[in-house]
């Protein structure tokens, strides 16, 4: 297994200090964040590799479904680079698999490689991959998680890892997608924007509201809004992956949208679904492979599904009151249906 590997040329009484780790974490976690939105049905994963005395050798995410995930990226990165027999740790966001899936397992790329220590944030929630750690332990590997490190960026860093993965942790455990309700209310405390207008938030939160929409695999809206703003749905103010289809799910028990909107929705890129009731809605985009549903949709749907329960994450964007104030933007989580156990709702502010 580890044939090839020229082990005199890592420094065994040497390893990457915590806070070396630490910042392979961050730098994992911001690689692995540049694809999400684009991987589902699998997750997006980043990996830095280190040498014994921490520097950074090679890193790697994974991009897209059936393509490599982002340990072998790393590896082969480090390969290319020559320095694949100085590897000594992997900080990698997912517990490495352990399965024959589209790709080979995860673990056995690292047992082949010069890899003494694994340190991962996430374990991996999906049933079929489990028991890369222990394999890696079993192999004579040293294992660590970053929920076990002291440093005082841990538990941030912890809580970036844990909603990157968050929403294939749901979708993989339940078969549904993680919701995020984006909610835009103006100063005077209403979700209606004035005549002839369709938005009233500023440039800061049109690109939040792009931003949350580049990140999901799906669109949720009602027949209300389709009606009232025909809107587009697509990416615009931040860049788009590359070819990326969506889903967009229409709430219209009264088949009120005309088939000439739904057309131009498939011109635009979308798969169109219309659906008669949100829990419906949200089996058939969990079905579809979509880890990560978007609601934006006018008044009575978004209150119907916050008033339900059926959500995880709500964006809250608040006109600001006076003319050249910033808006408010608080993220808050669904306690019920989140995975990520500390609550912590600051990342789309921090990162987006
Ligand atoms: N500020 C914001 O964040 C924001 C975002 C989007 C839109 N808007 C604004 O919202 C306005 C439209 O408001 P709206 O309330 O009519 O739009 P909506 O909530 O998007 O759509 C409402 C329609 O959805 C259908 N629906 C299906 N299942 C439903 C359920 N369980 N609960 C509620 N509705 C369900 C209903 O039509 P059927 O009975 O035919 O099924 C209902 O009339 C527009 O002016 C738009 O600009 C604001």
């Amino acid at each position: 297994m580890e044939q090839g590997v020229d082990r005199t040329r890592i420094d065994l009484r040497k390893q990457p200090e915590t806070g070396q780790i630490a910042r392979a974490f961050a730098r994992a976690l911001d690689l692995a964040q540049l694809h999400e939105g684009a991987t589902a049905p699998n997750p997006p994963v980043g990996c830095v590799l280190l040498d014994s005395s921490g520097a950074e050798i090679a890193a790697g995410a994974h991009r897209r479904a059936g393509t490599q995930h982002a340990e072998i990226h790393a590896l082969a990165a480090a390969r290319e680079s020559g320095l694949f027999d100085r590897i000594h740790t992997v900080v990698v966001t997912l517990e490495p698999c352990n399965h024959h899936g589209r790709t080979p397992p995860c673990s056995e790329a690292i047992l082949a490689s010069s890899a003494q220590q694994v340190v991962i944030a996430c374990r991996d929630p999906n049933p079929r991959a489990v028991g890369g750690a222990e394999r890696l332990v079993q192999e004579g590997r040293t294992v660590h998680f970053l929920s076990e490190m002291s440093h005082p960026e841990a538990p941030g860093l912890m809580a970036r890892a844990e909603r990157l993965l968050a929403p294939f942790a749901k979708h993989v455990r339940t078969g549904l997608p993680f919701v995020t309700i984006k909610q835009a209310i103006s100063a005077a405390g209403s979700m209606i924007p004035e005549p002839g207008r369709k938005t009233f938030t500023s440039a800061a939160s049109l690109v939040l509201a792009h931003r949350l929409r580049r990140r999901a695999d799906a669109i949720l809206t009602g027949s209300g809004t389709v009606l009232a703003d025909d809107p587009h749905f697509t990416v615009r103010h931040v860049p788009d992956h590359e070819g990326r289809q969506r889903l967009l799910v229409i709430l219209d028990r009264r088949r009120a949208v005309s088939p000439h909107y739904q057309s131009a929705a498939r011109q635009r890129g979308f798969d169109v679904l219309i659906a008669d009731d949100p829990a419906s809605a949200l089996t058939g985009i969990g079905a579809s492979g979509a880890m990560e549903a978007l609601v934006e949709a006018g008044p009575s749907v978004t209150a119907s599904m916050l008033d339900a329960g059926l959500w995880d994450e709500h964006v809250l964007i608040e006109q600001a009151a006076g003319a050249g104030n910033e808006d408010r933007v608080t993220v808050r989580r669904n306690p019920a249906f989140s995975l990520d156990s500390q609550g912590k709702g600051t990342d789309v502010l921090r990162h987006y």
